[in-house]
């Protein structure tokens, strides 16, 4: 049992945390086995949404554990959950900056979802500060890129000059991530193949290779 804890967390709003939370779950189930808890610390409730629509709809919840918890309570959760799990991951809410703590010090792991766009780097400075202040491994992930933009070297100069971790893999804008959320699904299920699954796959791989 790996027993491992990932954060997602992001004070701006819309950047793909509860996306990033069901799709790597899935991904982690269906390419590595492992057994996954997911934890809604959002008083919005998205991931509890996708959750109820899969359940309704009768999808198999095969080694998912879902959860909801304050950002307090995910701390004390996700301890509880590791004895049962390979990976828990706590998806938050927007706008946390000081109530994030508990959730990131509850992580082995940081997960940042940023879209190449210097908004989104202004807004990644708080969180950025409190996972370095906890030691927390912290890894960016550029969200919703359109790979011919230039602003993504922009992107990846930003993320070096923090000094944080980031994957070699752009997730792109794509709209199978926006339906298949719709339908309680992500796009492990919904496709057998294709560039989303590749990207997904890749940042899974990379997610395990700093955990162990
Ligand atoms: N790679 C992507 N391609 C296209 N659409 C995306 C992608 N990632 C996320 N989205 C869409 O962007 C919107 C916001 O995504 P999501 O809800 O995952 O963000 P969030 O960070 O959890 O938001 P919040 O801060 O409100 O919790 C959703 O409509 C989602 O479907
Ligand atoms: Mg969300």
């Amino acid at each position: 049992m790996l027993s491992k804890v990932i954060t997602i967390a992001q004070q701006k709003g819309g950047t793909g945390k509860t996306t990033l939370a069901v799709n790597l779950a899935l991904s982690f189930i269906k390419f590595h086995n492992f057994k996954v808890a997911i934890i809604d610390t959002d008083p919005q409730g998205s991931l509890g949404k996708w959750y109820m629509i899969r359940n309704d709809k009768g999808y198999s919840n095969k080694n998912l554990t879902f959860k909801t918890a304050s950002l307090w309570g995910a701390q004390y959760e996700s301890k509880i959950l590791k004895e049962t799990n390979d990976v828990i991951i706590i998806d938050t809410p927007p706008k946390i900056e000081s109530d994030a703590r508990p959730a990131i010090e509850a992580a082995d792991l940081v997960l940042i979802p940023l879209a190449p766009s210097h908004v989104d780097f202004w807004a990644t400075e708080a969180i950025i500060e409190i996972a370095k202040k906890a030691k927390r491994k912290i890894l960016t992930q550029i969200n919703r890129a359109n790979h011919r933009s230039k602003l993504i070297q922009d992107t990846y100069d930003y993320i070096k000059s923090i000094n944080v971790l980031s994957t070699n893999t752009l997730l792109g804008h794509r709209q199978i991530f926006v339906s298949s959320m719709g339908e309680g699904r992500t796009v492990v299920e919904k496709q057998r193949k294709g560039k989303a699954i590749e990207e997904i796959k890749a940042i899974t791989n990379k997610i395990i290779s700093e955990l162990n």
